[in-house]
């Protein structure tokens, strides 16, 4: 079976590394990976090919950023191209980003069959793009990967038989449990955004309590009054702990924009960082006494690790990571409120989701080689 595996964003790659390992050599599987370039700066894409050991891809369809409906036409003009060039078995994507729905409308109008990993996840609010992602991939694969039963239930409710939906587990914590050690391990360096200098973690941070924090969301930092409440609750924060902030190009891009930059800047304990590589992230995260952030992946890594997660949004695709682990969803005006609750002692754990084990890229490839059996 010729397998494509599709990647765009940064979130896909730590989606993708644990299936490229386990079926590097498969005797029936030939895998190719294909990169949509949705992601295309070093600290968004290669770092973590090479910090994953990724190899690189063959095909770079390197469609960079744009609207999103420029962005999604573009994949799809060039995906098709390679699609009936390399003729393959099945396309595996990943995930909810524009990469994901783009080569799935792809595949299946030329009869590929589409199977989806992180199938069946609904956040109920279809304001968000992801959710059009999701929703719309759901509605054409013929294979559906899940992470929980929730996603199951999603994907009974909306009319998905049975035998086509699997149970797998989380291909994020494969690599989180596959790196964890490397991660320890790491000297991390913090490099100051706008300037040539690094703060060294291990001297700064690592023996002491600091938190960390992520926001991309247009929801958060789309709207100049939303992204100014955020800095005034997390500069606050900072007061109380130290907050290590990697700051997500667009939004740098906005700070700048709305003109909030100096200010953002202003707070000596609020470090703003460029994007961490994957095991820098998780070295920062994994000692981290809690992690604030609008990320859905996060969400995940914070109920495994069992470090108490305020995610900033009105709602979530991922419900499990509340109802079992550590997860609590926060306005934007009430995170200060939430890191108190956590300095006095009151903190979340929760348990880690069944499935959720480093188990699940083999889980996948059984199942992929009974389908080829079947083929
Ligand atoms: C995308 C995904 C989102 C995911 C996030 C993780 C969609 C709809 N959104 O959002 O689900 O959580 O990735 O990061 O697919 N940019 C760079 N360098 C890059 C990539 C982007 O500077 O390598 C800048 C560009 O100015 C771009 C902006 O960031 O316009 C946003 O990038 P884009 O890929 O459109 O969306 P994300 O916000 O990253």
């Amino acid at each position: 079976m010729k397998l494509f595996l599709i990647a765009g964003a940064r979130p896909n790659f730590m989606k993708i590394a644990p299936l490229i390992h386990i079926l590097d050599n498969h005797s029936t599987i030939k895998t190719t990976i294909i990169h949509t370039g949705q992601h295309y700066d070093k600290k968004m894409s290669t770092l973590f090919f090479d910090q994953l050991r990724i190899p690189e891809p063959k095909i770079n369809l390197e469609v960079g950023s744009a609207s999103h409906a420029v962005q999604t036409a573009k994949i799809m003009e060039r995906f098709e191209k390679v699609c009936i060039d390399y003729i393959p078995d099945m396309v595996l994507v990943v995930g909810d980003v524009n990469s994901t729905i783009a080569c799935s409308l792809v595949a299946k109008k030329l009869n590929i069959p589409v199977c989806h990993y992180e199938a069946g996840l609904r956040s109920g609010d279809r304001a968000m793009p992801e959710e059009i992602n999701r929703l719309v991939t759901d509605a054409i694969s013929d294979l559906y990967f899940t992470t929980c039963k929730d996603a199951d239930n999603n994907l009974l409710r909306e009319g998905i038989p049975a035998e086509k939906i699997f149970m797998v587990g989380n291909l994020m914590i494969d690599s989180l449990v596959n790196n964890l050690v490397r991660a320890e391990n790491k000297n991390v360096k913090l490099h100051k955004i706008n300037s040539n200098t690094h703060i060294n973690f291990n001297d700064h941070f690592k023996s002491d309590k600091y938190a960390i924090m992520t926001f991309h969301r247009p929801s958060n930092i789309d709207d100049a009054n939303t992204f100014r409440i955020l800095i005034e609750q997390w500069l606050k924060i900072s007061e109380k702990i130290p907050l290590i902030f990697p700051v997500h190009p667009r939004t740098l891009q906005n700070a700048k924009s709305f003109k909030l930059l100096k200010i953002l800047s202003s707070a000596p304990h609020l470090h703003l960082i460029e994007p961490l590589g994957y095991l820098d992230f998780l070295a920062v995260m994994k000692d981290s006494l809690f992690i604030i952030t609008d990320s859905g992946g996060i969400q995940e890594e914070a109920t495994y690790l069992k470090i108490p997660c305020l995610t900033v949004r009105k709602n979530t695709e991922r419900p499990i990571t509340i109802t079992e682990g550590s997860n609590r969803l926060v306005k934007p005006n009430k995170i200060i409120d939430n890191v108190n609750k956590i300095l006095y002692g009151k903190i979340k754990m929760g348990h880690i989701p069944k499935y959720w084990d480093g188990k699940t890229a083999k889980r996948i490839v059984k199942i992929l080689e009974n389908t080829n059996h079947n083929n």
